[in-house]
């Protein structure tokens, strides 16, 4: 296991419908620690800077469109294998196909509208924390009870 730090958003529709609490206490819930929070109205050029890699492809306005048309809340989330257990936590991108139990599948319907990003990578996580987050705005910290979390 390797410690990581992944970027989370809560995006405009889980803000709107008011699912936010409930979001950030299933990765909080599972063990992992918040090191960094903001409410934020994404500018444009943030959201495609955000979604480099998703540049030309034919849903990119409408995504951008998404996450800048309305606040968002966006987090710093760390622990062991932060990524990847974030991204099961999260679901598969399209919630009609993610298992039931994780935040898409319970909560999601359209894979326009699916309520939450997660980091794909350390390295993606890395490179997003710095776009989203000044140093400053960061509290790095141990999980208070972490022999409890994580074996040796
Ligand atoms: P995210 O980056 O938001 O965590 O989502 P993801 O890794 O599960 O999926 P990704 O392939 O990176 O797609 C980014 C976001 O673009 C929207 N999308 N729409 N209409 C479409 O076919 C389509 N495909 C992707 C989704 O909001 C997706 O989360
Ligand atoms: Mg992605």
């Amino acid at each position: 296991m390797a410690h990581e730090r992944t970027l989370i958003l809560c995006k405009a529709d889980a803000v709107a419908r008011g699912l936010v609490g409930e979001i950030i206490a299933r990765f909080e819930r599972r063990g992992f620690t918040i090191s960094g929070l903001k409410m934020l109205k994404v500018p444009a050029e943030l959201a495609k800077r955000h979604y480099a890699e998703h540049e030309g492809k034919g849903f990119f306005n409408g995504l951008v469109e998404y996450i800048t048309g309305a606040p968002i809340v966006a987090l710093v989330v760390e622990g062991e294998d932060a990524v990847e257990g974030c991204r099961s936590t999260i679901g598969a991108t399209n919630p009609i196909k993610a298992a039931p139990g994780s935040i898409r599948g319970d909560f999601g319907q359209t894979i326009g509208r699916n309520l939450v990003h997660g980091s794909d990578s350390p390295g993606s996580g890395e490179r997003e924390v710095a776009l989203w987050f000044t140093p400053a705005e960061l509290y790095p910290r141990d999980h208070d009870q972490k022999e409890w979390l994580v074996s040796a």
